[in-house]
């Protein structure tokens, strides 16, 4: 628990750094991260870019995958998660633009788009740290809730309440926000070897308290989590209302 979502960017983003900076990258295997979209790891951009202009951090031996995008929406749509995480972190970073991998919302075959996904990650050796962030109603990725905890990446239908909840992005016009997606499973998030997740604010707290003082529960996938050898939540003050 940190104070404030400054706080909680600047200790994700350290914990990376010291992770990518750990690890021994070769050719074949360099430093796979997964990551998410949403406001809630703006502060750990933040704080990575950062990290790079200071010359402590580089994403030169780093592959990406993110973890979601919408289907449908234009790649160059200014709320498509390509946009974002371009605008938001790998435009000011030094990483290889052939090294983001970010799923296709767009192409004709969705479902084949989904498992060249899984294949590109498998062919990497796996993930080594996926960040999350998490909705209001405690989906991971778009994991909504009723996923199977087994899951790997397809498409999903998301639920009302994230239509809503991400109608602020598209001008409060719920009409204009994408029904479906594309994301990876809870299954894909629990194989990589460590998962660090950022939940911040009030919105969050109901979501936080049920994944982690309840049960494993595939209506808050991010319960799901209580089954990972190696995870880490880090939250704000206003996140832990309801624990
Ligand atoms: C979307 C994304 C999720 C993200 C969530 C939270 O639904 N698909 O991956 O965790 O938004 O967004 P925010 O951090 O803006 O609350």
């Amino acid at each position: 628990i940190r104070d404030d979502p400054t706080a909680v960017g600047d200790y994700i983003a350290n914990y990376i750094t010291k992770r990518i900076n750990d690890f021994k990258p070769t050719e074949k295997k360099p430093f796979v991260l997964g990551l998410p979209t949403g406001s809630s790891p703006i502060p750990t951009y933040k704080a990575l870019i950062k990290l790079v202009k200071d010359g402590k951090l580089s994403f030169k031996n780093v592959v990406t995958f993110n973890m979601d995008e919408y289907v449908g929406l234009p790649q160059d749509h200014s709320e498509s998660y390509h946009t974002f995480m371009f605008r938001e972190f790998f435009s000011h970073v030094d990483i290889n633009p052939d090294n983001v991998n970010i799923l296709d919302g767009n192409v004709h075959d969705l479902v084949g788009e989904c498992k060249r996904y899984e294949a590109k990650i498998k062919s990497y050796g796996g993930i080594e740290l996926f960040l999350g962030g998490i909705g209001e109603d405690g989906h991971i990725a778009f994991n909504e809730p009723g996923s199977s905890l087994a899951s790997r990446t397809r498409i999903k239908t998301l639920a009302y309440d994230t239509i809503l909840a991400n109608a602020r992005f598209f001008n409060n016009d719920i009409d204009a926000v994408p029904r479906m997606a594309l994301t990876v499973g809870v299954a894909t998030v629990l194989e990589a070897r460590e998962v660090v997740v950022v939940v911040t604010g009030q919105r969050k707290s109901l979501a936080l308290s049920k994944a982690i003082e309840e049960g494993v529960n595939h209506l808050w996938t991010l319960s799901a989590l209580q089954m990972h050898p190696w995870a880490l939540i880090v939250v704000d003050e206003d996140a832990t209302a309801e624990l």
